[in-house]
C-alpha cells in the first residue's frame, strides 16, 4: 500500500510507500523542509499536519519532551521522526 503525501507550502504531492519515514519522503520529493540534526531535538524540521494526523506514527519520547517545550499543539510534529501509515497533508513551519 503507498501513501500519499502532500507538501501543501509548494503543493507537491508524492506517494510513498506505507512505513517510510517523513525525512525520506521529503528529501526524495525536494519538499521544502528545512532538516538540522535529523534525531529530533532542534526543531527545524517542525511541520504541522493539516490532514491524516492518526496516519503518523506515535511520538518517541525525544519528540514529545522537545514540542511539550515549545508548547505546541497536538498536530504538530518533527518531520524527522514521523513515519507516514497513510495519506497525509503536511504544512512546514520551522522553529
Ligand atoms: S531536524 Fe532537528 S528536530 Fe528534526
Amino acid at each position: 500500500m503507498s501513501a500519499k503525501v502532500h507538501f501543501l507550502l509548494e503543493d507537491l504531492l508524492v506517494e510513498a510507500p506505507e512505513g517510510t519515514p517523513l525525512q525520506r519522503i521529503a528529501d526524495a520529493a525536494g519538499a521544502d523542509i528545512t532538516f538540522g540534526c535529523r534525531t529530533g531535538s532542534c526543531g527545524t524540521c517542525r511541520v504541522r499536519v493539516v490532514e491524516g494526523l492518526a496516519h503518523c506514527s506515535d511520538m518517541g519520547t525525544e519528540e514529545r519532551d522537545f514540542l511539550r517545550g515549545l508548547e505546541a499543539p497536538p498536530d504538530q510534529r518533527l518531520a524527522c521522526q514521523v513515519i507516514i501509515h497513510g495519506d497525509v497533508a503536511i504544512d512546514y513551519l520551522g522553529l
